[in-house]
This record gives structure tokens, C-alpha cells and sequence, in this order.
């Protein structure tokens, strides 16, 4: 008895190849590596920064005694292993302290990108999501 095989033409082949060496990019989902902001995004929210949270968190990001810093070593201490949506609810829901949750979404998504700016992570072509759903799946990482 005869085993019949279905015949695979080369299209076939091809998308089978193609869905292979993609699979693993996909299901890795997005990293901070990837540019997940926009230069445009950033400089709005370095506007947005400048005006409702460098007077606590200081114009350099460095923060004081009284405010963290929101740069460099002591930030990824704190954030690394933790997720995008974390950082954005935190910053949206309970930032600034004297005035929690008073700007728009849109507006913590642009000081999170200048804040991802900042701490040298690349720009790309399309804007960060101002949604803490779609930031939840991207872990902060600094590889
Ligand atoms: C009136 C002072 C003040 C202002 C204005 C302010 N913050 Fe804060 N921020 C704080 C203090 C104090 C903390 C530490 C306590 C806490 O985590 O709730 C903090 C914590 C944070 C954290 C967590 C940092 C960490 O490592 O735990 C983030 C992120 C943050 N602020 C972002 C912002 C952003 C973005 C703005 C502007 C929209 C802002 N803050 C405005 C005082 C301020």
C-alpha cells in the first residue's frame, strides 16, 4: 500500500518558510529596543514635562531628596523587570502629586516617550500607545 503525500508546491514552501523565521519575532512581542516612540512625541513631552513635572522631578530628570529620579541607574533600579503599562499607570494615575490624573492620555504617553527618550532608548516611526492595556505586554528593559 502506497502512502499519499499531498504535493507542496513551491509557493507553499516559501510561506511555510517565511511563517517560520517569523514566528519567534511575533510571539516575542515588542521591546523597548524597537522604537517604540516618536522623536515628535518626545519633544511634545519634553514641552509637557517642562511644565507639570520638572518643578518635583527637576529639568534634568534627576530628581531631588524629595522626588525620584526618572533617569539613568537609580530609575532602571527601580522600573527594570517591570512592565510599560506599570510605569504609564503610575505616572497617569497618581502623577503630578498635587494634581493626580489631570492631563490627558495622550499627554503621559508623550512624557513617557521623552522620559524613553532620555534614557537613550531609539525612536522610530510610530508613535507610543497612550493605552496602558497596549503598553502592559512591553517589559522595561535595558537590553
Ligand atoms: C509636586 C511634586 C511632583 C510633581 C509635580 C510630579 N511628581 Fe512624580 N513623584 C513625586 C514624588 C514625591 C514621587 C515619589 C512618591 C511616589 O512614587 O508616589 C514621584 C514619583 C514618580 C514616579 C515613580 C518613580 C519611581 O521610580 O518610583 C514617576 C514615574 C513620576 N513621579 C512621574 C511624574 C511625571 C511624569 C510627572 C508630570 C506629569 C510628575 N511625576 C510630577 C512628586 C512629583
Amino acid at each position: 500500500m502506497f502512502l499519499h503525500f499531498p504535493t507542496i508546491n513551491k509557493a507553499q514552501i516559501y510561506l511555510i518558510t517565511a511563517l517560520t523565521l517569523l514566528y519567534p519575532k511575533l510571539s516575542m512581542g515588542q521591546s523597548l529596543q524597537d522604537g517604540i516612540y516618536t522623536e515628535e512625541q518626545a519633544s511634545r513631552g519634553a514641552e509637557e514635562y517642562a511644565s507639570r513635572c520638572a518643578s518635583c522631578h527637576s529639568a534634568d530628570l534627576r530628581g531631588n531628596s524629595n522626588s525620584p529620579s526618572l533617569i539613568g541607574l537609580s530609575f532602571m533600579f527601580i522600573w527594570e523587570g517591570r512592565s510599560l503599562g506599570e510605569l504609564f499607570t503610575k505616572m497617569s494615575t497618581e502623577m503630578p502629586t498635587d494634581q493626580p490624573g489631570s492631563l490627558s492620555q495622550q499627554s503621559y504617553a508623550a512624557i513617557l516617550a521623552f522620559i524613553l527618550q532620555s534614557n537613550e532608548f531609539p525612536s522610530g516611526s510610530t508613535e507610543l500607545a497612550s493605552n496602558a492595556d497596549r503598553l502592559e505586554p512591553i517589559p522595561i528593559s535595558s537590553q
